[in-house]
């Protein structure tokens, strides 16, 4: 399991561990992304920290606005003006052979330099939240997927067509040798999820990130699209930044889970003790507001209650600590608690836990 480096925390009396661990693809540590907007400044990422681990499902959930896609994109370096990333560094770990880890920091490569539009696509692929507005509605499905494959393989045009078929093939889209030929609005919702997972996977990257992959569907598409995910990451030996907001399908699809709440990580932890034995608050508070087989009929389900709040506001002490059940008055309302990596290689940014204050809070 994770190899971890283990240091101990100033005035907590807990193991708490770098984020680096050396079974891990990616590292995002202390990223803040702001939008600098008419309204103020939208404190979008306050301070993320989690490492993706290598050849395995990462799911990332959290309420609507807690930061999830603009981590994703700060990742890729694809956030628009008026956002920027204001600190805080993405490491990429390049895997080649046995040997030691080739580490490419990306938020010091130029966003639309060669390095950094070799490695989107070539060797790190996102599927986007909405796929309508990703697919370009001019151009054949082909025609998107082959421009991929061209631009990063080095292969002439029938080649790169019949690798196009492939990989609609490899998604199980029926017919691919049709399809290639079709335009977006020719073929249904579950078919475009299908061709947007295949022109991501089109260059076998080593990560493939995929924000609410599956929201749009049906839930028996939801459930094809999932299980082909988990298929190909072992097949490919990909790893997966998996995003959703719903609980029932981390469980289904993730090996580990971030718990996100207002632009931070509050719990990362592999998936059955995230779900048997959750720490954070707010992830127990989450986990109550689903439904579950085996709790009695008469047992109602408990929304969080509160609200997020607006990323324009600032919360003094800990953010969740206005809707939190275990409020400690004169500790969870005066400093941000900083993250604690406990022994079993879960992590908890929670008072309850430790008495570590976040030094940028
Ligand atoms: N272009 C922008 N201008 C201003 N604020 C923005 C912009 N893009 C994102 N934000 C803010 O950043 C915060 C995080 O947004 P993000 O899209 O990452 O949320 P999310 O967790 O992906 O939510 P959802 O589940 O709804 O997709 C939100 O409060 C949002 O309002
Ligand atoms: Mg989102």
């Amino acid at each position: 399991m994770s190899d971890q480096v283990s240091v101990k925390a100033a005035g907590s009396g807990q193991n708490v561990q770098q984020p680096t661990r050396r079974d891990s693809i990616l590292d995002v540590r202390g990223l803040y992304t702001y939008f600098y907007t008419d309204l103020g400044v939208a404190r979008a990422l306050n301070g993320v920290t989690y490492s993706i681990p290598r050849e395995k499902v990462l799911g990332i959930v959290g309420e609507s606005g807690c930061g999830k896609s603009v981590t994703a994109l700060s990742i890729m370096q694809l956030v628009q003006p008026p956002g920027r990333i204001v600190k805080g560094e993405v490491v990429l770990h390049r895997q080649n052979g046995a040997g030691p880890t080739d580490d490419v920091v990306l938020t010091d490569l130029a966003r639309h330099g060669v390095e950094m539009r070799h490695i989107r696509g070539a060797e790190i692929a996102m599927i986007f939240q909405e796929p309508m507005s990703s697919l370009n509605p001019l151009f054949t499905i082909g025609a998107q997927i082959m421009e991929a494959i061209l631009l990063h393989q080095g292969v002439d045009k029938a080649e790169a067509r019949d690798r196009a078929i492939t990989s609609l093939d490899r998604v199980g889209m029926p017919s691919p040798k049709v399809v290639v030929d079709q335009y977006p609005h020719q073929i249904s919702g579950g078919m475009r999820q299908r061709a947007m997972i295949a022109l991501a996977l089109s260059c076998a990257p080593s990560l493939l990130i995929a924000d609410e992959p599956t929201t749009a569907l049906d839930v028996t598409t939801e459930a094809q699209i999932l299980d082909l995910m988990r298929t190909l990451q072992h097949d490919i030996g990909m790893s997966i930044m998996f995003i959703t907001h719903d609980l029932g399908v981390v469980a289904q699809t993730a090996d580990e889970v971030v718990i996100m709440y207002l632009g931070r990580v509050v719990e990362q932890a592999p998936v059955d003790p995230l779900f048997y034995d959750p720490l954070h608050p707010y992830t127990r508070a989450l986990l109550r507001s689903i439904p579950r087989i085996g709790r009695g009929i008469k047992e109602k389900l408990q929304p969080i209650r509160g609200v997020v709040p607006n990323p324009y506001s600032r919360i003094t002490g800990c953010p969740f600590s206005p809707r939190c059940d275990s409020f400690m008055e004169g500790v969870c309302n005066v400093n941000v608690p900083g993250i604690t990596h406990l022994d079993d290689g879960r992590a908890v940014r929670c008072f309850l836990y430790s008495d570590r204050v976040e030094e940028n809070g």
